[in-house]
């Protein structure tokens, strides 16, 4: 359900860049639902899935099957409330799994997912009650930014604890979620704020997290450490777009904030944890390949000329990056699907002392 919605999602980004590609029986929810797919339908499928499968309870498995089942609504062409009353029954059925997930290991890390979890439901709910994509969106990036933040903590509270480290991320994240609860009542002025705490949350990441340290390997930890990497320039080039172009709306502008975010940063965080995701969700071996690098590399160069495009008014280049984009998505599924299929051997012998440990709840490392 997860993959149908991020390839129809993908379908209908692209007949928005404007590409003139077919739509299955005129239906128009792929285009409307561009956003909801992406976020709801597949990456809140794909998250609650693989927390579902950390938790090991049947219960948690409501989550994924809610939203999946509501990314089929939206897919299939239901109108009206159904799609997002299921993702935000899904939502809340996540942020139960991530409060479970606190009651058994009370940790900074495990509250920051929970906080993400809660800011999901928050942007289902006004969605739902008939707020507009780009009022709400801010609150899907919380989600989505929290959650790997809660994530890359988990990780990272192997290093050396850097004495004034958490003083500023708190201030960070007070910045980050202070501007989204603002830009409720107040558009321009709390987009600005939460782009100001998007660039604080990138630096701090950027500077604090293991993965500094992890470029300087090979294989595998280092494919995932320059993902990572990248991704943090992408946050912050995304804050600094938010700054420039609040309050949200439409065109060039959103077009830019959004796509730095979801795909500089979102997507190169999937790329680079994929090889180690995708076998503890599916217990099955990846085997990393240099050939890794193409679908990155496509990534970020495709984005690069995208927002270059946006900020010039170059229509065409917006075309070109956002067919790029979606042929790096492609790649990307193709050189992990080949590769679950490849010999474990490589995986193995190679990359075993960096993928194989699973961490407290439960991703692979
Ligand atoms: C893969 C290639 C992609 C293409 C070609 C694409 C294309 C587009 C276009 C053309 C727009 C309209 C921007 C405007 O108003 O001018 C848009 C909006 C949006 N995109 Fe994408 N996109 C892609 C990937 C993604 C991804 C990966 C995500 C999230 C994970 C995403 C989330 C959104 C959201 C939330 C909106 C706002 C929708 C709305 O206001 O209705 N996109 N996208």
């Amino acid at each position: 359900m997860g993959i149908l919605s991020l390839l129809s999602g993908i379908w209908g980004g692209l007949i928005r860049l404007p590409l003139n590609l077919p739509l299955p029986a005129n239906n128009a929810n792929w285009i409307t639902f561009h956003g909801p797919l992406m976020v709801c339908g597949f990456l809140g499928t794909v998250i609650a899935l693989e927390r579902a499968v950390g938790l090991q309870t049947r219960w948690a498995y409501a989550a994924p099957l809610l939203t999946g089942a509501g990314a089929l609504t939206l897919v299939f062409g239901f109108l009206g409330p159904v799609g997002p009353a299921l993702f935000t029954l899904g939502s809340a059925a996540f942020l139960i799994v991530t409060l479970r997930v606190v009651q058994l290991q009370r940790a900074f890390f495990t509250v920051t997912m929970s906080l993400g979890a809660s800011a999901w439901l928050t942007g289902n709910v006004l969605w739902l009650v008939g707020w507009p994509v780009n009022r709400v969106v801010l609150w899907w990036v919380a989600f989505l930014a929290l959650t790997i933040l809660g994530e890359r903590l988990d990780l990272s509270r192997f290093q050396r604890p850097v004495r004034w480290a958490p003083p500023i991320l708190i201030a960070s994240l007070a910045l980050f979620l202070g501007g989204i609860i603002l830009s409720v009542f107040e558009q321009t002025p709390g987009e600005r704020l939460a782009g100001i705490g998007f660039v604080s949350l990138a630096l701090w990441l950027g500077r604090f997290d293991i993965a500094r340290r992890t470029v300087r390997q090979e294989g595998l930890t280092r494919f995932m450490a320059i993902c990572l990497l990248a991704g943090y320039v992408w946050l912050g080039v995304a804050g600094v777009l938010l700054v420039c172009f609040a309050p949200l709306g439409f065109g060039p502008g959103y077009d830019a904030v959004l796509h730095a975010f979801f795909l500089g940063f979102v997507f190169s965080m999937i790329f680079g944890h994929a090889p180690v995701i995708f076998p503890a969700v599916l217990n099955l071996p990846v085997a990393f390949r240099n050939h890794f690098y193409g679908h990155a590399g496509l990534l970020h160069a495709s984005l690069l000329l995208r927002v270059m495009a946006d900020l010039s008014g170059w229509g065409e280049g917006r075309q070109l990056g956002g067919l790029l984009n979606a042929a790096a998505i492609l790649l990307f599924l193709v050189n992990t699907v080949t590769s679950l299929r490849g010999n474990s051997k490589i995986y193995s012998t190679r990359n075993s002392r960096s993928c194989s440990r699973t961490t407290s709840t439960g991703q692979g490392a």
